[in-house]
């Protein structure tokens, strides 16, 4: 049987998501949105492009989430981006919402499904999602460190003029302008980053990820990222359904890992079939042990907002 992924949102992220995964041909996919025909419409264009492409895969756009029944994984990226005069406390509550609605349509039809989850703020998303399926932590991953990694990778391929290939970067904590690059752990063909680049070098490249998010949408001026997002999500819903155990940063559910508890927050995680298989504990200085607390305060007071447990 064809391996089945809704994607809840069919805005940017969702629809490019979409597309990234039809070309991989790993599942069939349901794309669904509130905004009527939006779904059906993106749905049936990207129908139409497989002939080209030789894939004879099922893309189904609906506003109903029946039409979700029996999905693998789902994908959450269903929200609202900040708009004027909102704060970010507001985006929060708004966002909560919505994706409570996603969560408890899709858990009724697809009680098995890995849940990975996008909209922000994403690591009290992905907790949010946890409680209102009553899933097991292993199956609720959210999707960040692959791409602040990979904005970082760009960064340092740029700088020193290799290939993207040879360089391997690692961004913990939350996704947020305190997240943590790691800059001994991350290498370029084995020399750590701290080792092959000059201090403001290297100071330039982490603040920049940081940024990262943020530079995007400065430049568009309205929207967020969504080509690297959406190929990030696909990055992990590939290792999901081919049973990978791909080492990668995402958001994952922490019971002591890092010296944190009962958060949601962005660690390498192993991700298989059955999800998060294991957190791997990176042996961190004292320096990142610190940041990776603030960001953590940060992630956990917005948790805390929701009044979840
Ligand atoms: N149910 C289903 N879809 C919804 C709902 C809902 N209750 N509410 C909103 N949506 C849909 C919108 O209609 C829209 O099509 O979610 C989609 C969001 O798409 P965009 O506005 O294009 O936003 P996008 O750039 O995709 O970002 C979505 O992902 O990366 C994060 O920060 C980003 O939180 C944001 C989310």
């Amino acid at each position: 049987m064809r391996n089945k992924v809704s994607i809840i949102g069919a805005g940017m992220t969702g629809a490019t998501t979409a597309h990234w995964l039809a070309e991989r041909d790993v599942a069939d996919i349901v794309l669904l949105d509130v905004v009527e025909g939006l779904p059906q419409g993106k749905a049936l264009d990207l129908l139409e492009a497989m002939p080209i492409i030789g894939k004879d895969i099922s893309i189904v756009g609906s506003n109903d989430y029946q039409a979700t029944e029996g999905s693998d994984v789902i994908v959450i990226t269903a929200g609202m981006p900040r708009k004027p005069g909102m704060s970010r406390d507001d985006l929060l509550f708004a966002n909560a919402d919505i994706v409570r609605q996603a969560a408890l349509n899709t858990i009724k039809y697809s009680p098995n499904a890995i849940y990975v989850v996008l909209t922000n703020p994403l690591d009290v998303m992905t907790y949010l999602t946890m409680k209102v399926t009553g899933l097991s932590h292993q199956k609720v991953v959210g999707q960040a460190g692959i791409l602040d990694s990979t904005r970082m990778r760009t960064f340092v391929a740029q700088e020193l003029g290799v290939s993207v290939e040879n360089v391997h970067c690692y961004v913990m904590g939350g996704h947020g302008d305190d997240m943590v690059p790691l800059t001994h752990v991350s290498n370029v063909a084995g020399i750590p980053l701290d080792e092959i680049l000059p201090k403001h070098k290297l100071d330039a490249i982490v603040e920049r990820t940081r940024k990262g998010g943020g530079e995007i949408v400065s430049l568009l001026k309205m929207g967020s990222a969504f080509y690297a997002p959406g190929l990030s999500v696909t990055q992990m819903v590939c290792a999901i359904l081919k049973n990978k155990h791909l080492i990668v940063p995402a958001a994952a559910y922490l019971q002591g890992e890092y010296g944190l508890r009962d958060i949601y927050f962005g660690v390498p995680v192993q991700l298989g079939r059955d999800g998060v298989e294991k957190i791997i504990e990176y042996k961190l200085t004292d320096e990142e042990m610190k940041m990776l607390k603030v960001s953590a305060a940060g992630v956990a007071e917005n948790i805390a907002k929701l009044n979840l447990s």
